[in-house]
């Protein structure tokens, strides 16, 4: 019989047999799978892994500390926590297309990687928390030609110049299972329950060109919003809720003066697996009440619209 128990015995041999005596680098992006495959390799190997969390500048307000202190309060995991903002910031400057972002975040992320492995004398591996719709949907479209929808960057995002070789404990699971393996691992369903997060992080949140100032108001907007969904008691109805900042500016009016800034998009989404998605339809004034109070506090937008697209057509993110 298959059960989660089986799962994680199975794999902490075959992460043994895998790596042997070398080293690992695990590299954490905040997010649930990450998370789950540092905690399991750690339980394999020990200290031969060393995590890496890479503050890109494109992270939630709130989450770096969240990460790093899970890992070192709790789990007593050496933990690297490499402030990028400055690497990835520049490198996004002029960049516009959804593509061109997400392979340039992959590549840096390797950088990165490769940075923090020469330090600790070299690691022939490096792990990720890829699950099986990740391979999925940057392989091809289901069913239909090959075409690649998303590089997801822990997939097809990766330069052919990588030399580590890649550890992917997670590889066969859906989230649900990677959900149940976390708490099989002893994190909480506070934090396994988190909504997902994509790797390159705020940058496919803001169409357009990525600017400091942009993520700025991007954060404080997503923070509001998560904020209202959490007080109505809705945030584990919802597979992902996010904002979207748009390089779209519009003309409004408040207190007697004219203004002029960027409109926002919210979207929240159920699922089971992030293959399809619904849009989620908020109760009453909930939307309206978030629109205000995005409006009323966060300098820059004055616009608040809802993305009521499912997917298919749509994808969950916008880029
Ligand atoms: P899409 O936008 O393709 O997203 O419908 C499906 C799910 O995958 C997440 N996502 C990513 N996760 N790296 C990740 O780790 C990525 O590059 C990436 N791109 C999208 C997305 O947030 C959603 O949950």
């Amino acid at each position: 019989d298959w059960t989660m128990a089986g799962f994680r015995a199975a794999k902490i041999e075959e992460i043994r047999k895998q790596v042997g005596t070398g080293r690992v680098i695990c590299g954490l992006s905040g997010g649930v799978d990450s998370s789950v495959a540092a905690v399991l390799i750690h339980e394999a190997i020990g200290d031969q892994l060393t995590c890496v969390f890479v503050d890109h500048g494109l992270l939630r307000a709130g989450e770096a500390d969240q990460v790093v202190g899970l890992f070192r309060n709790h789990y007593n995991i050496p933990l690297v926590h490499v402030n990028a903002e400055a690497l990835f910031m520049n490198g996004l400057t002029g960049v516009t297309d959804p593509e061109a972002k997400r392979k340039f975040i992959g590549a840096t992320f390797i950088d990165v990687f490769e940075a923090e492995a020469k330090k600790i004398g070299g690691a022939a591996f490096l792990a990720q928390g890829t699950l099986y719709p990740d391979v999925i949907e940057s392989v091809s479209f289901t069913g239909g030609p090959s075409v690649t929808i998303k590089s997801h960057h822990n997939v097809g995002g990766l330069p052919e110049r990588m030399n580590m070789k890649l550890v992917e404990p997670l590889r066969e699971l859906f989230k649900d299972e990677v959900r149940a393996l976390g708490r099989e691992l002893g994190l909480t369903d506070a934090f396994v329950g988190r909504h997902p997060f994509p790797g390159p992080g705020l940058a496919i949140r803001i169409p357009g060109e990525v600017t400091r100032e942009r993520c700025d108001i991007l954060r404080k907007a997503d923070a509001i919003y998560l904020e209202e969904i959490r007080n109505a008691g809705l945030y584990d109805a919802i597979w992902q809720a996010f904002a979207v900042l748009l390089p779209v500016r519009t003309v409004g009016v408040m207190g007697d003066g004219r203004t002029y800034d960027f409109v926002l998009a919210l979207r929240a989404v159920t699922s089971t697996d992030g293959m399809t998605a619904a849009a989620y339809q908020f109760p009453g004034d909930f939307l309206p009440r978030v629109a205000t109070r995005i409006v009323n506090e966060v300098k820059g937008i004055n616009r608040v619209t809802y993305d009521y697209t499912s997917k298919p057509p749509g994808t969950i993110e916008w880029e």
